[in-house]
């Protein structure tokens, strides 16, 4: 990978999804792209990139989903899943008439942290209640995967013995044995592809958005943008949390710190 094919590719990846690959992701970079240019049988970089940026190319979401960074797992930052049923759902119940909830985990990665929140929300809601999870990510592999509700044993293993027997089943995927999300919570969570730096097809407003470990991987002024169109879509007094290493210093004026990364909408 010669330093023209880096700088393309961190080019291109900035301009489509605002992730800034400094050089020290180099490794990083090659390693993902040289498993498509295996894949693709393509005759190196110069070779991939011209399949992979060709106007229209099938070619270019894959480059995008291997640039991607998807760590992520079940009630990880657990205190936010805390906030949930400690501060924010006893909140909203207290709210006269409300029958309706909206949560949106953006940046979703392969869907644990929004099962993580319709896990806490399950037994707590109220049954009558239109409660909805919105999962969105612009990698369209982990969306996928995020749907299918499926994972290996090993991403499980540190959740308690009931909280697996109530939300999981076993199922069997090409003869090897996984888990599956139970159906009531795959009912809740509703998985999208979606760029950030896109148009937003949502209509309504969200109770309380997730988008954690994700701005991390953006410049200043791109999350300053999008801080002000979360502001945007949430109600006023709704909730934004963000990741552990994350912060909201100086980028808007639309929120209030309550602690622990997670913010309140004021205006
Ligand atoms: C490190 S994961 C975080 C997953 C989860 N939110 C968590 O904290 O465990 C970051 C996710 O952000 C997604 N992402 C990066 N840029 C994005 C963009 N422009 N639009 C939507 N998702 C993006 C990546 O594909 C990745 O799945």
């Amino acid at each position: 990978m010669t330093k023209k094919n880096f700088n393309t590719i961190s080019d291109v990846i900035y301009q489509h999804a605002g992730i800034v690959l400094k050089e020290i992701k180099e490794d990083m970079v090659y390693s993902r792209v040289s498993r498509r240019i295996r894949i693709t049988g393509s005759r190196g970089f110069d070779d991939y990139l011209k399949l992979a940026l060709a106007t229209g190319s099938d070619e270019f979401t894959h480059f995008v989903n291997a640039i991607t960074t998807n760590l992520t797992s079940f009630f990880r930052e657990s205190h936010h899943f805390d906030f949930i049923t400690q501060t924010a759902l006893p909140g909203w119940k207290a709210t006269p008439g409300r029958q309706r909830l909206r949560i949106w985990s953006a940046g979703s990665s392969t869907g644990e942290e929004a099962y993580s929140i319709a896990m806490t929300l399950a037994d707590q809601v109220p049954k009558n209640w239109d409660t909805k999870i919105l999962a969105t990510d612009v990698d369209t592999d982990v969306v996928a995967q995020g749907d299918s509700g499926i994972y290996t044993q090993e991403r499980i293993n540190g959740l308690s013995k009931s909280l697996v027997t109530q939300h999981f089943d076993k199922v069997k995927v090409d003869g090897a044995q996984r888990v599956q999300v139970k159906k009531n919570l795959r009912d809740m969570a509703f998985f999208k592809p979606l760029n950030l730096l896109q148009a937003w097809p949502m209509r309504g407003q969200f109770d309380m958005i997730f988008c954690r470990n994700v701005v991390i991987y953006f410049d200043k002024p791109t999350q300053k943008v999008l801080l002000d169109r979360f502001a945007d879509l949430l109600v006023l007094g709704g909730y934004l949390i963000i990741g552990h290493s994350e912060s909201m210093y100086k980028l808007s004026d639309r929120f209030t710190s309550i602690g622990n990364t997670t913010y309140r909408k004021i205006k």
